[in-house]
């Protein structure tokens, strides 16, 4: 026993550091990455910059509703933080403070050489989503941007039942469309 005691002594110290860190479980944020801000009334602030984000995947004409619509369909981009990719593919969660950025087109064709399919036209909405405990209680709020044809400086958090409840029950992973987005596929961790 007089032998470890030792090593007892030693090693005490660096497990009591580790456990005060808290379950390593838990992705915290990145400090670098942009938190969402919201104004005074609680809107929020219409993320800009993500240009520079991490792109997960596109699609196109996809429709919550049973309406045939005419021509393709919009565009779909689908943004989020560099930091919250690079937590979800080491750990397969997403931390606190991730935000998901829509970015809607409007089909365009016909112009310059082009004879035949269709690029992404005018940028026409914003949707976002954000996990932010500390802001909404049921951890995810969406936001919707658009306002006639120009997309709107702060958006409220959107009723559960219009978003919220979908993305709860249909999404593959902690209310987001992984299942949807190839780039989030292919970063999710394989179980163990
Ligand atoms: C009936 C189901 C449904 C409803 C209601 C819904 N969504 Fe989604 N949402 C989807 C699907 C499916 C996708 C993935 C495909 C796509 O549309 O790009 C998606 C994708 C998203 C994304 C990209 C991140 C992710 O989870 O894939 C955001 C942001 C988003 N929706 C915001 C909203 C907002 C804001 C509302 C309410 C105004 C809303 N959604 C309502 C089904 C829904």
């Amino acid at each position: 026993m007089k032998r470890f005691l030792p090593l007892v002594v030693t090693l005490l110290p660096v497990a009591l550091f580790l456990g005060a860190r808290g379950p390593a479980a838990l992705p915290t944020s990145d400090p670098k990455m942009a938190t969402p801000r919201y104004d005074k009334t609680g809107a929020l602030v219409r993320p800009e910059g993500f240009e520079r984000w991490t792109f997960v995947g596109a699609n196109i004409g996809m429709s919550y509703s049973e309406e045939a619509q005419a021509g393709p369909g919009e565009f779909h981009n689908i943004y989020t933080q560099p930091e919250a990719y690079a937590a979800y593919a080491a750990t397969g969660k997403f931390p606190e403070n991730t935000m998901f950025l829509l970015v809607v087109h409007e089909p365009a064709q016909k112009v310059s050489i082009n004879k035949s399919g269709y690029f992404e036209g005018p940028m026409k909405g914003l949707a976002v989503s954000v996990k932010d405990r500390e802001h909404s209680p049921e951890g995810w709020a969406f936001y919707s941007f658009d306002e006639g044809a120009k997309l709107a400086a702060t958006a409220k958090a959107m009723p559960t039942a219009m978003c919220f409840d979908c993305h709860a029950k249909h999404a593959d992973d902690d209310h987001v469309f992984v299942q949807f987005h190839p780039i989030l596929r292919q970063a999710r961790p394989r179980s163990p």
